[in-house]
């Protein structure tokens, strides 16, 4: 087999020389992954014509239209202005010393100068082949010696985890899951807020509206209800004293209004277009200022029309500053505040354990800023000694070129702050895992806080290590703004998975659907169906669209049978397993019906299939290069629909000839196994019918 000899050199190698194995192993790699392994060769032949063939060779792409072959490279163009030649020609040279046909069959020059590559049908059979025999599926797992730590997750615990956390939690655990499955050396790290204000709250709530013997009873949802008293009155405080500044804003917008449109009416032809935009522009400044005044306006009704409520607020004016006081003493040490959070904080980790639980998440380590708060003196103090912190107003800060404001790290009163924990966490990182990269799995909003955080951590000498803010965008509801409920407060997660669940229940469990299963599906079964269906859904069509945008919360859309659905992949995958059940073939015996008789095509579709479950590991490597789990999605998405295709067109039981058998019965087990893999990954589940 044309990879033996690199076999051979690379375990000799490996005896001898990590590095040199290391080496081997990259090109091991190249050799392997099926758009590199055209790259390489196309750098070979182009470098004869250019020094920039790396450049050039990067420029292979699959094809967007299959009767262009597999593969194209658009190189000989670029190129072709580089040395002064004509395209064609230049196309014609490459391939005269492109040495490909072990792979492709002989390549096309097609218009200006386009090289179309078609792979062997015979390249691609060796490949499934190999596959079938592989539990990777083909995907080689690298071993670069070095950790990725990934900061996921982290939510602010003491109040209920809502629809914000979900993007973190599930974009970290299935880079987390890649990575690994890549071969890197992951260590996930929940870096949970759990010294944050939201403990000044609770504890605050405990000590004024606290039942002792009702939280000791029932502790995880008395603690979630005196958070909420508290954060409510805190939220009135702020919203009665906003509403004048607010009413003075609504008057000015509708001052800006009113000249904008007089303006407009007064503008000559040619400026109409402009005026119109600034009065449309003064509207939206209007609406939104007037929703922010309604939305102060609604808090302090929603208080002072209870009178529970408004005898609450009455008895606590100060509450906000009483909530921060209750905080600068629980990190002073303070007694009574340290042995209540102390006996809140497990009540608070079982509610977010119940989520991960029912979202199957784990982590290796799940350090809070609470671990950090006996390091925090000792950062100040090493910025300081470096020249890089400096006093300023009695606030201790480090001043960043290219930043408006400087980083603060400790306040006038003394208290530390987020970014000192952030350095103090960076700095346990390094020590103690001696990552090459640090991702942290952080919503987009926090983006300055991360540029800043790496801009110091660059003076401070930690520059050895890549720092990458995997940002993502804001979950949105129907209308498009941030997801709220009626309330106005944020979804609460669970509620979020159940109806999730219950809708999956609904659409799977459809009495009319069940009517032809064979044994009938009991209710437990049922049961389990629904919920793998329905928090895949969630988890899937959130890491469908690229992390960095914004997406709709559809549940109706997000749990379909139909359409860019995980259940669409569930579904192809539950029928790969009924295929094989009614084959009564296990895997082992697929693999010797190959052994007997090789695979060979006899529909495009089958071809078809086999090239897209070849591209598994070129999905990996993407997804790993922008960590974006949305290659990924892609892939499983664009490979479920080659297997449907396939499933319409070729018969497996009833295959013209042995051969033909073995080869669709290959592809149905090799789909199935990549399919559940690849959810896996995504830390979505299958079930075997559905
Ligand atoms: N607890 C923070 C929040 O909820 C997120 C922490 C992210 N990780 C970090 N190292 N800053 O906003």
């Amino acid at each position: 087999m044309r990879f033996q000899p690199l076999f051979d050199w690379i375990s000799k190698r490996f005896v001898f020389e990590s590095s040199e194995y290391l080496l081997a192993f990259v090109c091991f790699v190249l050799v392997m992954h099926l758009q590199n392994l055209l790259q390489q060769r196309f750098r070979d032949s182009l470098s004869s014509l250019t020094d920039r063939a790396d450049v050039y060779a990067e420029m292979i792409r699959p094809t967007a239209d299959p009767k262009h072959g597999d593969y194209q490279c658009n190189c000989a163009m670029p190129l072709s202005k580089e040395i002064g030649k004509n395209p064609r020609d230049v196309a014609a040279e490459i391939i005269a010393s492109l040495a490909i046909e072990d792979i492709c069959e002989t390549p096309e020059i097609a218009g200006p100068g386009f090289i179309n590559l078609k792979l062997k049908d015979e390249f691609i059979c060796r490949q499934i082949e190999r596959f079938l025999g592989d539990e990777r599926c083909g995907v080689e797992a690298v071993d670069q010696g070095k950790s990725i730590v990934i900061d996921f997750s982290s939510p602010n615990v003491a109040k209920p985890m809502h629809v914000g956390h979900i993007r973190s939690t599930v974009i970290g655990d299935a880079l987390a899951r890649c990575l690994r499955f890549l071969g890197y050396q992951v260590e996930t790290d929940n870096h949970l807020g759990d010294w944050g204000t939201q403990f000044g709250i609770i504890i605050y709530g405990y000590k004024h509206f606290g039942d002792p013997q009702v939280v000791d009873a029932n502790p995880v949802q008395e603690l979630a209800k005196l958070y909420r008293i508290v954060n409510q009155l805190i939220e009135y405080r702020k919203a009665k004293r906003s509403i004048e500044a607010l009413e003075h804003s609504v008057a000015e917008a509708e001052g800006g209004l009113a000249q904008a449109e007089h303006a407009s009416d007064e503008a000559e032809e040619s400026k109409q277009k402009a005026a119109r935009k600034a009065v449309a522009s003064a509207e939206r400044r209007l609406q939104s200022a007037a929703e922010a005044l309604r939305s102060s306006v609604e808090k302090v009704e929603a208080v002072e029309s209870d009178s529970l409520w408004a005898d609450r607020a009455a008895m606590h004016p100060d509450i906000d500053q009483a909530v921060l006081e209750e905080t600068a003493k629980l990190h002073r040490g303070d007694a009574e505040n340290l042995g209540l959070w102390e006996k809140f904080l497990p009540h608070c980790k079982d509610e977010i354990n119940r989520v991960y639980d029912r979202l199957d998440v784990e982590f290796d380590h799940t350090l809070g800023e609470s671990f950090y708060h006996d390091r925090l003196g000792g950062v100040v103090d090493k910025l300081r000694d470096a020249g890089l912190a400096k006093d300023s107003d009695g606030a201790v800060c480090v001043f960043l070129e290219n930043f408006d404001a400087p980083m603060i790290v400790q306040k006038q009163d003394g208290a530390y702050l987020y970014a000192t924990t952030d350095l103090a966490t960076l700095q346990y990182r390094l020590e103690q895992f001696e990552p090459s990269e640090i991702l942290y799995v952080v919503d987009t909003r926090q983006s300055e806080h991360f540029d800043k955080l790496f801009a110091v951590a660059d003076q401070f000498g930690l520059e050895n290590v890549k720092l990458v803010h995997v940002n993502f965008g804001t979950v949105l509801g129907e209308d498009g703004k941030p997801m709220k409920t009626r309330s106005g407060s944020l979804i609460g997660l669970e509620s979020l998975l159940d109806g999730a669940v219950d809708r999956a229940k609904q659409v799977v469990c459809d009495p009319e659907r069940l009517a032809s299963f064979d044994p009938p599906m009991d209710q437990a079964e049922q049961e389990m169906i629904a919920e793998v269906v329905g928090i895949g859904a969630i988890k899937f069509s959130d890491l469908s669209h690229h992390r960095t945008s914004d997406y709709r919360f559809n549940l109706e859309k997000m749990v379909a049978l139909e359409g860019n659905t995980s259940a669409y992949v569930q579904y192809s995958f539950a029928r790969t397993q009924k295929i094989l059940e009614n084959a009564q073939k296990a895997e082992g015996d697929v693999s010797e019906m190959v052994a007997d008789s090789g695979i060979a095509f006899s529909h495009p579709a089958e071809r078809h299939l086999a090239l897209m479950l070849m591209k598994f590991e070129e999905s990996l490597v993407a997804l790993h290069k922008d960590y974006a789990p949305n290659q990924l999605v892609d892939y499983l998405l664009e490979t479920a629909r080659a297997y449907s295709k396939f499933n319409e067109n070729c018969h497996v039981l009833r295959a013209e000839t042995p051969q033909i058998q073995a080869t669709r019965l290959a592809l149905v087990c090799l789909s199935g196994r990549v399919l559940q893999l690849g959810l896996r990954l995504l830390g979505i589940g299958v079930v075997p019918r559905m």
